[in-house]
């Protein structure tokens, strides 16, 4: 299936991005600016050692959103509404992954308090804006660092889960099945979308949890819930 990362310029973007391309899935990079998109293309190939890569290409976000079958945002959360409106007319019928977590460093606070939406959490507030869209909104990735993501060098294998909630069954079960191709991780169904309200906060608190322990690979792993799928 091909991807697309809106803000896949960005630091979690370019680290879902080096993931998918790693693992051989068509992946396209996207930015406000194509160009923007085009030279992270490069980058991401220099990194990799793959000039040749044929699975990778840069677009704007709009022609990256029409391309994909699935497609990821990872936008600062006030970037949310306009990445958002600018692609809404191009999903119907594909997967939406919000991975936004509104942090108060995004209006002028600390990165490690949250803060609340009228909608409930970010994926709520992707699944409102895209209302009437036809997209299937599925929250994950919230809780993974960019830096363990991107350092695929330092740690191939990701020790973290990743906590998956959406109202949408099918999607939810496709986006388990992709996420848990990246090397270690493990998903946990958390259920209905409205999960992400607490698995966003879970986010601030990582990133405390970071701070404190002065490393970028802080993440969360469930124990105790067996082989048996919900
Ligand atoms: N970084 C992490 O470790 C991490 C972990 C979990 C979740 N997240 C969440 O993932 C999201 C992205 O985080 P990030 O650290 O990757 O952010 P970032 O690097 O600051 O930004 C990502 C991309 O968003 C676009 N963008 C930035 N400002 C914008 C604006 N005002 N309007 C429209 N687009 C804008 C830019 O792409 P273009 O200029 O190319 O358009 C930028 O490269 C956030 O919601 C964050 O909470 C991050």
């Amino acid at each position: 299936m091909k991807i697309a990362v809106l803000g896949g310029t960005g630091d979690q973007g370019l680290g879902v991005v080096i993931r998918f391309v790693q693992l051989g899935e068509q992946v396209i990079i996207g930015s406000r600016k194509a160009e923007k998109a085009e030279k992270a293309v490069e980058n991401v190939k220099e990194l990799l050692g793959g000039n040749d890569l044929d699975n990778l290409k840069g677009l704007s976000n709009e022609d990256a959103a029409k391309e994909a079958e699935i497609v990821i945002l990872t936008v600062p959360i006030l970037a949310q509404k306009p990445t958002l409106d600018s692609v809404k007319d191009f999903v119907e019928g594909k997967i939406f992954i919000d991975a936004t977590v509104p942090l108060q460093s995004n209006i002028g606070g600390k990165p490690t308090t949250y803060f609340t939406l009228w909608e409930g959490s970010a994926a709520e507030r992707t699944a409102s804006i895209l209302k009437g869209s036809g997209a299937k909104i599925v929250s994950a990735f919230n809780n993974i660092s960019s830096s363990s993501l991107k350092d695929f060098d330092k740690k191939p294998e990701i020790d973290c889960d990743c906590l998956v909630s959406s109202d949408d069954n099918e999607a939810k079960k496709t986006v388990i099945e992709l996420i848990e191709k990246i090397p270690g991780i493990k998903c946990v169904d958390c259920g209905p979308l409205e999960q992400a309200r607490t698995v966003e906060r879970i986010t601030a608190l990582l990133i405390n949890l970071n701070i404190r322990y002065k490393t970028h690979y802080g993440g969360l792993r469930i124990t105790g819930l067996g082989n048996k799928k919900p």
